[in-house]
């Protein structure tokens, strides 16, 4: 005998799992079973989120037993330098500018100028110095932790790094076909013409075109 179809809904009725209706708290929903009120529990003290736990101390503050670490704590990629170039237009370039030299925008109207990217001392200057700067600020300049998450800050290290070779590197340093481009010494420098080379810094690239 086949069971007829109101008994059937009948048994499913029965079978039905109120998964759905359990009892659970909504976010921010009060409480009267804890004694604050409140049903989210706060973090016990000196809880650490998953994959935040600074485990790296010059990684994240650029200092090795006090003094400030030499190189750049991860390996610098294109991609890296790719970020880092990205990010420095961002943030950086507004007082130092795009080359660094600290003539940006906001300086031009009036804030205070950085030294050069490409003066001697800051040539010399360890990457930590930079993540620093970037970290805690430096005199007039504010810091820039919040906006800028510490892997972040080494790929603009980095980039500062690139910026500084751009304006300070030995014609040996150059490929054969590098060095084909330049203008002969003493003649007036023209500006550069041809196809970018591989590997060669294209002002804009990358850049969303302004408005
Ligand atoms: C609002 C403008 C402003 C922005 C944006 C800015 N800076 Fe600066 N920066 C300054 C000024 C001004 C100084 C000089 C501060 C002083 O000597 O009082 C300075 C100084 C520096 C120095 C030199 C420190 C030294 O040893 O003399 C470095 C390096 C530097 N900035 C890096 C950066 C980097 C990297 C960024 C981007 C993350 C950045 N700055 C963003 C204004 C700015």
């Amino acid at each position: 005998m086949r069971p007829s179809l109101p008994a059937l809904l009948l048994l499913l009725a029965f079978c039905r799992q109120d998964m759905h209706d359990q009892p659970r708290y909504t976010p921010l929903e009060p409480s009267a079973f804890f004694a604050d009120g409140r049903s989210a529990r706060p973090a016990v003290e000196g809880a650490v989120p998953r994959g935040a736990l600074r485990q790296d101390p010059v990684f994240h503050t650029g200092r090795r037993g006090g003094q400030h670490a030499q190189q750049i704590p991860l390996p610098v990629t294109r991609r890296l330098l790719a970020r880092g170039q990205e990010r420095f237009n961002i943030y950086c370039a507004p007082c130092h500018d795009r080359t660094g030299s600290g003539l940006g925008m906001i300086v031009r109207r009036g804030f205070r100028r950085p030294p050069s990217f490409h003066i001697e001392r800051l040539r010399r200057a360890s990457a930590g110095h930079f993540f620093d700067v970037i970290t805690n600020g430096f005199g007039a300049m504010p810091d820039y932790a919040q906006q800028v998450a510490p892997r972040e800050r080494w790929a603009i290290v980095a980039y500062v790094r690139a910026l500084q070779l751009s304006q300070h590197a030995p014609v040996t340093a150059l490929s054969q076909q590098a060095r084909a481009r330049l203008p002969e010494p003493g003649a007036t420098p023209a500006a550069p013409s041809g196809p970018a080379l591989p590997g060669e810094f294209q002002p804009g690239a990358g850049a969303r075109p302004s408005p």
